[in-house]
C-alpha cells in the first residue's frame, strides 16, 4: 500500500466545486423491508455530461452489494470496483441503465443516518434520514444535491408488521403479495436531490385533514405517530394549515403534491426534516398537549412545522447546488419561519427570543475556535455545519436584504428567485442576483457577509451642536481578526434609527435631501470603516435609538448614560429596542457590581424596572423578559479569564437587588394575582401571564425562599398544565432540595411512559447550579430510563449539563470536563453526529480562567488522542484545539 493521505480526512473546498460528470435522470427503487435486513434494488437511468470524461463513480457506504447489471447484463467482477465509500463502474454510456441490489441493516444502525429503526425491535418502525449524505447508506447513487432525479419507489413488507408504508410523492398503487406481504408505490413528479428521499414503514396511526390550495388543488394532510401519541398531533395539524395559508398569502407559494405526510419519531438526530412530501419530525418538535408540553414547546412546534413546510419551496423546489450553500435554504427558511411566527404571535416577543438565541448560540460560535462564515469555504464533515451561524446568522442576512428592499421589493425578489431557479440547484449568488435584479439594486456588497466569519462591532458616537441645531452620529465598524483571516473587510450594516427628545417623544428626522417630512425613523447604511451622518434642525440634544428591531447582527457599543437608557426603556415604541435598553442597563449594573464602581448603575436598572413593574400597560410577557438580565453565557462572552461561578453569583446578586427594590410584598401580591387567574388556555394573554408569574416567583425565591417554595408546592399540586408544573418544580428543586424530592419522584412516576416529559425531568435536574450537579448527573445516568442511544435523552441529561449549567459543568477541578469527555467517547461509537454536536459545549474553553482552561484543554486533548474517533468528532475536537 502506498502512503496516500486518507481522502476522508481531507477537507472539501467550495473552490473545488465541479458539476457532476454523471446525472441520474430517473431512479426506480424497490425495497424489501425488514428490521434486521432490508434489500434495496435500484435502477438508475444515467446521463453523462458530454464536457467531462470521468468514469461513473457512485457514493455508497456500508452497503452489501448483492447484484449489479448494466443495460440488462450482469457485470463481471472486473467491471466494477468498490473504493473508499464509492463504487466505480466501467463501460457506462450516456443513457445506460445501471441496476444494483444491496442489503442494509436497519436495526444495527445506531447513527440514525440512512435507514434505521425507531423504537423497540418488536414494535418499532422503520424510517430514513438522508440529509446531508444518508442516501449513500441506502443505495449506490451520486449522493449530491445537484443531481436531481425523478423517483419511483416501491415498498414491500410484511403486512402485519408494517401495515403502513409511506414514501415521498403521490401514491401510485398498492396491493397484496404472497406470504402476508403487501406493497405500495409512490411516484414523485418533481425531480429532487437524494437528500430529500424518505420512507416510513410500520405500525402508525394518523390524523387527517383536507386542504384546498390557493390554486384549487385538493391536498390530504396526514400526520402519523405511534398510537399513544396520535392524539397529541392536533396542534401540529392546525399549525400546518396556518403555515400553508401563510405561504400562499405572503410568498405566493402553493403546495405541489396530492398528499403531505408528517411523521413523528422519538429517535432523531435533529429537530425535523423536510423530505419531499414526507416530513419527518423529532417527536419533541411535533407532539403537544397541555398536560405534557410547555408554552415554549407549543411555540416551537408551530415554528418547526412552518419551517419544514416552507422548505417545500425554499429548499426542495429550489435546492442547493452544494453543501456550502446550505444557508441558501436554511437561512432563508429560518427567516420565513421567523416572519410567520411573528405574524401568528407577538412580533416584538419573537424578535427578542430570536436575538437572545443569536447572542447565546451564534455570537459565541462566531467568536471561538469553531467560527466559520455563513457560507463556509471548507469542511471535513458536512454534518458539523448545521450550525447557529448557517441557520440563525444566515436568517439575519436575509432579514437585512428584506429590509433593504422593503416588503414589496422583497416579494418581487423572491418571486423572481423562485421562478428562475425552480427545479434547479442554486447558489447564494443566484439568490442575491434575483433579489437585486427584481429591484434594480446591486446587492453584491452583501456577499461579503456570507464569506466572512466573526461578529462586527459597531461603535456609535453622537455629538450635538446646540448652536447649529445639528446632531452628528459617527458610526464605526470593526470585526476582530481570527486564525483564518487576519484582516476583516467592512460590511454593509443597515442601522435603523430614531432620535428621542427628553420627553420621550421621537423627533422628526432631517438629513440633507434624504428624509421625508415628519419621518421619525429611517435606515442608514454604514458600508465603510467609519461614516458620519448629520441630522439638521434638531431642537434638543437627542437620545438615539439605534439598530432598532436589531437591524443587523452586530454588537453595538454606544456610550449611553444610564439616564438615556432608562429613557429608551420607558418610551421606545420599538418593542425590541425597549427590551434592549433594559438589557444594556442590566449589563451596566452587572459591571458596576463586578467592579465595585458605586451603586448608581444598579439603582438605575432597579428603579427603571420597578417602575415598569407597576405600570399596568406593559404586556406581561414583555415585562417577564425585561425582568430577566442577560444570561450567564452572554455575560461570559464579554470577559476574558472567565470564572463561571463568579458570573453566576454576580448575576444572582443583581437579581436579588431587583427583587429587593420591587419588594417582597409587591412580588408576593403580583404572584397571587397572577396565580388566581391561572388556566391551561393557550391564548397569548394566558401564556404571557404564566411567563410573568414564573419570573415573579423566581425573584421572590431569591428574597424569601420559604414563601416562594410554599407557592411553588401549591402550584405544582394544582397546575393545570406543564408550564406551571415544570416551573414550580424548577423553583422547588433550586431553592428547597429537601422539599423537591417528593414532587420530583411524583413527576418521574407520573410521566414514566412519556419520553418527552421525562426528558424535561432529566434536563431540569442537570441544570441545577453548583458543583453538586456532577454527582446528580451521575446518579441520573443510573436511572433505568437513561440511555445514550436516544439523542433526545442524551441531550436532555448530558447536553443540559454541559451547555445549560455553567457552574455545574465548569467545576474548577475539571471533573465535569472529564466525565463529559468520557461520555462523548462512548456516544461517538454509537452516533457520531450527536457526539460532535455535544462536543461543541467546550466552545469558549480558551477564555476560561487558567485553572479551568488547563483542565478543559487536558480533557479535549485526551479525547483527541483516541484513534477510533469519527470524522465528525475529529473535526470538532481538532478545530477546538487549534
Ligand atoms: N434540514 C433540516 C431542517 O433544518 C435539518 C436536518 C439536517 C435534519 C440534517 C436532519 C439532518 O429543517
Ligand atoms: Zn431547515
Amino acid at each position: 500500500m502506498n502512503a496516500r493521505p486518507d481522502p476522508a480526512s481531507l477537507p472539501i473546498r467550495l473552490a473545488d466545486y465541479r458539476p457532476p460528470a454523471w446525472r441520474v435522470e430517473r431512479v426506480e427503487l424497490v425495497f424489501e423491508l425488514g428490521i434486521d435486513a432490508t434489500e434495496v434494488a435500484a435502477k438508475l437511468l444515467l446521463r453523462r455530461d458530454p464536457a467531462q470524461d470521468a468514469p461513473l463513480r457512485l457514493d455508497g457506504e456500508n452497503l452489501e452489494l448483492l447484484a449489479i447489471a448494466l443495460d440488462g447484463q450482469p457485470l463481471p467482477g472486473t467491471a466494477y470496483r468498490p473504493v473508499e465509500g464509492s463504487l466505480e463502474v466501467d463501460g457506462v454510456r450516456d443513457g445506460s441503465v445501471l441496476e444494483t441490489r444491496v442489503r442494509v441493516h436497519p436495526a444495527a444502525n445506531t447513527a440514525l443516518e440512512g435507514l434505521y429503526l425507531s423504537g423497540p425491535h418488536g414494535t418499532g418502525f422503520l424510517l430514513t434520514q438522508c440529509e446531508a449524505q444518508g442516501f449513500r447508506h441506502i443505495t449506490y447513487f451520486p449522493d449530491r444535491p445537484d443531481v436531481q432525479a425523478s423517483y419511483t419507489v416501491t415498498l414491500c413488507a410484511d403486512r402485519a408488521r408494517f401495515p403502513v408504508l409511506l414514501a415521498g410523492g403521490n401514491p401510485d398503487g398498492a396491493g397484496e403479495l404472497e406470504d402476508g406481504r403487501h406493497w405500495a408505490r409512490f411516484v414523485d413528479p418533481h425531480p429532487k436531490p437524494s437528500y430529500l428521499f424518505a420512507l416510513v414503514a410500520g405500525q402508525l396511526e394518523k390524523i387527517e385533514r383536507d386542504y384546498r390550495n390557493a390554486d384549487g388543488r385538493d391536498v390530504q394532510l396526514k400526520i402519523w405517530a405511534e398510537a399513544d401519541a396520535i392524539e397529541r398531533c392536533h396542534y401540529a395539524m392546525d399549525a400546518l394549515e396556518r403555515s400553508m395559508r401563510w405561504d400562499e398569502q405572503v410568498y405566493g407559494r402553493n403546495y405541489d403534491l396530492d398528499v403531505f405526510h408528517v411523521v413523528a419519531t422519538h429517535d432523531f438526530n435533529m429537530g425535523a426534516m423536510e423530505n419531499k412530501g414526507l416530513n419527518i419530525f423529532n417527536a419533541k418538535c411535533l407532539l403537544a398537549d397541555p398536560d405534557s408540553s410547555t408554552d415554549d414547546e407549543y411555540r416551537r412546534v408551530e415554528a418547526v412545522i412552518a419551517h419544514e413546510y416552507f422548505h417545500n419551496w425554499s429548499g426542495n423546489r429550489v435546492t442547493c447546488r452544494d453543501w456550502f450553500q446550505l444557508s441558501l435554504k436554511e437561512g432563508f427558511t429560518v427567516f420565513r419561519e421567523q416572519s410567520f411566527s411573528a405574524d401568528m404571535n407577538s412580533a416584538p416577543l419573537k424578535r427578542i427570543e430570536d436575538v437572545a438565541l443569536l447572542r447565546r448560540a451564534q455570537f459565541p460560535e462566531d467568536a471561538g475556535p469553531l467560527a466559520h462564515p455563513v457560507r463556509p469555504a471548507e469542511y471535513r464533515e458536512i454534518n458539523n455545519f448545521y450550525t447557529a451561524t448557517v441557520y440563525e446568522k444566515g436568517a439575519e442576512l436575509v432579514r437585512m436584504l428584506a429590509g433593504r428592499l422593503g416588503k414589496e421589493g422583497f416579494r418581487r425578489g423572491t418571486d423572481l428567485y423562485f421562478a428562475r431557479n425552480d427545479g434547479r440547484a442554486a447558489t447564494i449568488e443566484d439568490f442575491l442576483a434575483a433579489l437585486g435584479e427584481a429591484n434594480g439594486i446591486d446587492l453584491t456588497p452583501y456577499l461579503a457577509w456570507y464569506g466572512q466569519a466573526g461578529t462586527p462591532r459597531l461603535q456609535a458616537h453622537g455629538a450635538y451642536d446646540a448652536g447649529r441645531r445639528e446632531y452628528t452620529l459617527t458610526l464605526r465598524q470593526h470585526t476582530p481578526p481570527d486564525q483564518r483571516q487576519a484582516h476583516k473587510q467592512p460590511l454593509p450594516i443597515p442601522v435603523k434609527l430614531a432620535l428621542f427628545g427628553a420627553d420621550g417623544r421621537m423627533l422628526p428626522l432631517h438629513m440633507d435631501g434624504q428624509t421625508a417630512d415628519g419621518e421619525t425613523e429611517r435606515v442608514v447604511v454604514l458600508d465603510r470603516a467609519e461614516q458620519r451622518f448629520v441630522f439638521r434642525d434638531v431642537a434638543e440634544r437627542p437620545v438615539p435609538s439605534l439598530l432598532r428591531g436589531f437591524s443587523a447582527p452586530v454588537i453595538l457599543e454606544c456610550d449611553y448614560t444610564p439616564t438615556e437608557l432608562a429613557l429608551l426603556l420607558g418610551h421606545d415604541p420599538d418593542g425590541f429596542n425597549r427590551w434592549e435598553a433594559g438589557q444594556q442597563l442590566a449589563l451596566r449594573a452587572y459591571d458596576a457590581l463586578r467592579d465595585g464602581t458605586g451603586p448608581e448603575a444598579v439603582a438605575a436598572w432597579c428603579d427603571a424596572l420597578a417602575a415598569l413593574f407597576d405600570d399596568g400597560n406593559l404586556d406581561d410577557a414583555l415585562l417577564a423578559d425585561l425582568l430577566t438580565p442577560p444570561g450567564e453565557i452572554e455575560l461570559a462572552e464579554r470577559e476574558s479569564a472567565v470564572d463561571p461561578a463568579r458570573i453566576h453569583a454576580l448575576r444572582q446578586q443583581l437579581q436579588q437587588r431587583l427583587a429587593a427594590r420591587i419588594g417582597p410584598a409587591a412580588l408576593d401580591a403580583r404572584y397571587r394575582a397572577l396565580a388566581a387567574r391561572t388556566t391551561a388556555a393557550l391564548d397569548a394573554a394566558s401564556q404571557a401571564r404564566r411567563r410573568l408569574k414564573q419570573g415573579v416567583l423566581q425573584l421572590l425565591a431569591l428574597l424569601d425562599p420559604a414563601q416562594a417554595c410554599g407557592h411553588a408546592a401549591a402550584q405544582y399540586r394544582d397546575a393545570p398544565g406543564m408550564t406551571d408544573r415544570l416551573g414550580a418544580l424548577a423553583v422547588l428543586a433550586r431553592h428547597d432540595a429537601l422539599r423537591s424530592a417528593e414532587p420530583l419522584a411524583h413527576f418521574r412516576t407520573r410521566y414514566a411512559n412519556d419520553p418527552l416529559a421525562l426528558d424535561k425531568w432529566f434536563a431540569l435536574q442537570a441544570q441545577l447550579p453548583g458543583e453538586a450537579a456532577l454527582a446528580r448527573v451521575q446518579a441520573l445516568e443510573a436511572d433505568p430510563a437513561f440511555t445514550l442511544k436516544n439523542p433526545n435523552r442524551a441531550r436532555a441529561l448530558l447536553g443540559s449539563y454541559a451547555s445549560g449549567n455553567p457552574t455545574g459543568f465548569h467545576r474548577p477541578d475539571g471533573a465535569g470536563y472529564r466525565l463529559y469527555a468520557e461520555r462523548l467517547l462512548a456516544l461517538d461509537a454509537l452516533n457520531p453526529q450527536i457526539a460532535a454536536r455535544l462536543a461543541t459545549a467546550f466552545n469558549g474553553w480558551q477564555r476560561l480562567e487558567p485553572q479551568r482552561r488547563e483542565a478543559a484543554r487536558a480533557a479535549l486533548a485526551g479525547l483527541a488522542a483516541h484513534d477510533k474517533l469519527s470524522r465528525n468528532l475529529v473535526e470538532i475536537v481538532g478545530n477546538m484545539l487549534k
